[in-house]
Order: structure tokens, then C-alpha cells, then sequence
């Protein structure tokens, strides 16, 4: 199989952006993507587009973002897979250089999430599970969803309100850091929980925002990325699996299954056998404060029923056992939905080549890092590896 490493990274600013169309934004992120790797349009042989877009006006983003963009006549698509879209779009980018057809593929995700009022944003998320027996029966949005799987975990395991809120503390305050996130603002334990309840248990600042923004990357396949850089970033493990639309058919709410899976498929790939001591850094998938503890488990950072223990002795943080979301996550990054999974693997780029802001940088020891992004509540999960060395 021919190798396929990161060669250039960029991401807009994240947050409300009515100062421009969508493909102004997705432009953002391409052209600093471009610049950081040195490619011009010209040479890129596939673009692939990330965007759920339900709120946006635009039904063919791929189309427009690549005229904007100058890339035509280059090929290109849109790729879906919910919050993972991101994610997929990448894997789309490097099976086409694995595969042959392509040298140079750019994966660019994007969102205009505040271009519908908030109402029908929540509502069209809600629809993203089984629309016919759970959103038209039950009314299920997305933050009720994760909060069915917060009141089980909780009754499983015992855990509080105050230690889904350590999950957003850390990202807060890691987002207060990053001059792209959507909040910059660090928050005290006593402000998550004096937020106004969304869907019990989880409160405003257990949840993501609703974001615009986009992130671009560009991939290289081993035959030409030395003319671009010194410094790749190899993919060297992915792993996708899904699971039941219906949260109703599912065996255990405390966990999500189709992470677990793609995980296994990752670290197999990549040589990983213990993931605590192998990667420096992770993104994880932090939709909702539980949703990050889940991750921690289901990666096999901590045992099941354990994953609070990490965040009490801050081992999630720079200095900790496996430093975790330093670009703020979800939470105060931001999840524009399409872009949210390139712009996790365009982070954890910048942190393996050590160029993110100083007090967000940590130490680089094994050169590995991990992105985990989830769609729906596990219906989609890809895992992907990265690493300053090959395979
Ligand atoms: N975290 C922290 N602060 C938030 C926030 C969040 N998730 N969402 C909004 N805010 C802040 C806003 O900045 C604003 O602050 P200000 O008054 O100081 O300007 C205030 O809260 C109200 O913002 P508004 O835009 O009116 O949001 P809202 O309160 O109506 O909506 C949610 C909040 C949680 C309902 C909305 O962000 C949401 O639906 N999030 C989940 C998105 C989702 O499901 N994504 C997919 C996940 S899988």
C-alpha cells in the first residue's frame, strides 16, 4: 500500500460568520492550506468536500468551493457521514492516493450552520439518528440524545453533574488559548453548573455551539511528498465503523460501540498496543461533556467506569498521561459539523511539527497523535492515526 502523509493544514475562523458566503469561508482554510503546503492549485489531482449543509443554501458546495477556489477541472464530490463528515472526507482523500488515482488530494470541510434560525438547526440534527421512530415519534434533538447516555452512565457509574462539567472546564480553557475558536473565554466549575439545563443533565456549557467555519488538508502520497516537506505527518492507522439508527436496538448506552471498533481497526493498522504511552496528543469527539469521557474509554485511555479519574488528576491536560482537545474540542473550538474532523487532524498536525500557540503546545516525545470523531451517536466513528514516522 503507498503511504500517504499531511503536507499542509488550514482553518478559518471559527464562530458566527454572517461576514461571509460559504465558499469565502471554505476559501479561508484552502488558501492557508495551500500556502502551508506549497501546492498550487494546479497540482492537486482530487478535492473532496465535507458539509452536511442542511442550513446553507448552497445544494452543491463541492461545485462551488472548487470554481471559488480556482481547482477545476480537478474532480470532486461531497461526502457525508454527520459530525464525522470531516472525517470522511479525509478517508475519501487517501484511499484516492492510495489507490493510484491521485497524487496531491485535498480534503476541505465546511459549515454555515447560522444561516438558518437556531430552532431549525436543532431541529435538523434531531432528525440525524432514525428520523421515522425516534425524531417524528419521540422528538428526539441531539442534545437529548446524549443525555440519555449521561443519565445512564451516571446511574452506572455513579459520577455528578460537577464531573461532566471537568470536561468542559479543560476545553474552555484550552479554546481561551486558541485565537480560532469560537470561545476564548475560560469558565469555572460553578459557571457550567449554574447554566440553564438543556436536556437533563447536561447544561449550556455541557454542549458544542452551533458554528460556522471551515478546515482544509492536503495530502500527499510518499512518491511526491518530499518535494513539498520534511515534516509530514503520516496517516498511519484509520479505522471507520457504524452502528443501529436506532438508539432503541442498542445493548449499552454508557459506551458507543462503532468507536470501539474503529479504534481496534486504527491501532491495528498503526502497530498500537498500548494507547497510553504511544500518542503525545488526541482529539477527541466532545459534542456534549459525556460524550468525551465515553471517548476516553472507548479508546482504551481508561477503563470502563474510569474515564472521570483522567480529568480529576488532569491527565488530559498538557503535562497529563495523554493531553486532550488542546485547540479547545467541540466545546470551545467550536463543530461546524462538515469541518469539524478535518480541522481535528489539521490541530493535531500543528502539534506534531510543534507550531500551535506556545501555551497550547506540548511535548512531542513518540511523534503520534490521535483524531476520534463520531457522527450521530456512534452511527458513524472513524479513528485516524498520525505520525511523524512511517509505517
Ligand atoms: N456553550 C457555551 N456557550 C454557548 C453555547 C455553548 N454550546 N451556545 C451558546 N452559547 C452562548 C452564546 O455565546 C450566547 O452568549 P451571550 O448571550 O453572552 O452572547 C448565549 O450562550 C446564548 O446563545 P444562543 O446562540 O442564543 O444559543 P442558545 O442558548 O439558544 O443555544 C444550544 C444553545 C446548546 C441549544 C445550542 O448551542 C445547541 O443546540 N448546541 C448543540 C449543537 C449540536 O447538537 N451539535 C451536534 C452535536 S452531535
Amino acid at each position: 500500500m503507498r503511504e500517504v502523509a499531511v503536507i499542509g493544514v488550514g482553518t478559518s475562523q471559527f464562530g458566527k460568520r454572517s461576514d461571509v458566503q460559504l465558499v469565502e469561508l471554505a476559501w479561508e482554510s484552502i488558501r492557508e492550506a495551500l500556502k502551508d503546503s506549497g501546492v498550487s492549485q494546479k497540482d492537486v489531482d482530487f478535492v473532496v468536500t465535507g458539509n452536511l449543509g442542511m442550513w446553507s443554501s448552497e445544494p452543491l458546495p463541492a461545485v462551488v468551493i472548487s470554481e471559488y477556489a480556482g481547482l477545476n477541472p480537478t474532480g470532486t464530490m461531497k461526502v457525508e457521514a454527520a459530525c464525522a463528515t470531516g472525517s470522511a472526507a479525509v478517508m475519501v482523500a487517501y484511499s484516492a492516493i492510495q489507490a493510484g488515482l491521485a497524487d496531491i488530494a485535498m480534503a476541505v470541510g465546511v459549515e454555515k450552520m447560522n444561516e438558518s434560525p437556531l430552532h431549525n438547526v436543532v431541529e435538523f440534527i434531531g432528525r440525524a439518528g432514525n428520523y421515522f421512530w425516534e425524531f417524528q415519534n419521540f422528538g428526539l434533538t441531539f442534545p437529548a440524545y446524549y443525555a440519555l447516555h449521561a443519565v445512564s452512565y451516571m446511574a452506572k457509574f455513579g459520577i455528578t453533574e460537577e464531573d461532566l462539567g471537568l470536561v468542559a472546564v479543560k476545553n474552555h480553557y484550552y479554546g481561551s488559548k486558541n485565537p480560532k475558536a469560537q470561545f476564548q473565554k475560560p469558565i469555572s466549575i460553578e459557571e457550567v453548573l449554574k447554566s440553564p439545563y438543556v436536556a437533563y443533565p447536561l447544561k449550556l456549557y455541557d454542549c458544542s455551539p452551533v458554528t460556522d467555519g471551515s478546515s482544509c488538508v492536503i495530502l500527499a502520497s510518499e512518491d511526491v511528498v518530499r518535494e513539498y516537506t520534511d515534516t509530514p505527518v503520516w496517516i498511519r492507522g484509520i479505522g471507520t465503523a457504524s452502528d443501529t439508527a436506532n438508539l432503541s436496538k442498542r445493548k449499552e448506552f454508557w459506551g458507543l460501540k462503532a468507536a470501539r471498533v474503529a479504534a481496534e481497526q486504527a491501532y491495528k493498522m498503526a502497530g498500537v498496543h498500548e494507547p497510553l504511552g504511544f500518542f503525545d496528543v488526541a482529539e477527541v469527539h466532545d459534542c456534549f461533556t459525556i460524550a468525551e469521557i465515553m471517548a476516553y474509554e472507548d479508546l482504551g485511555f481508561a477503563k470502563q467506569g474510569e474515564g472521570v479519574e483522567l480529568l480529576k488528576e488532569e491527565q488530559t491536560y498538557i503535562g497529563g498521561k495523554i493531553p486532550v482537545n488542546l485547540d479547545g474540542g467541540l466545546k470551545a473550538k467550536g463543530h461546524p459539523i462538515g469541518a469539524t474532523g478535518i480541522s481535528m487532524i489539521a490541530e493535531l498536525t500543528k502539534q506534531l511539527q510543534q507550531r500551535v500557540e506556545k501555551d497550547r503546545q506540548t511535548d512531542i516525545i513518540n511523534g503520534n497523535a490521535l483524531a476520534h470523531n463520531v457522527g450521530g451517536t456512534g452511527h458513524y466513528a472513524y479513528v485516524t492515526v498520525l505520525s511523524l514516522n512511517r509505517r
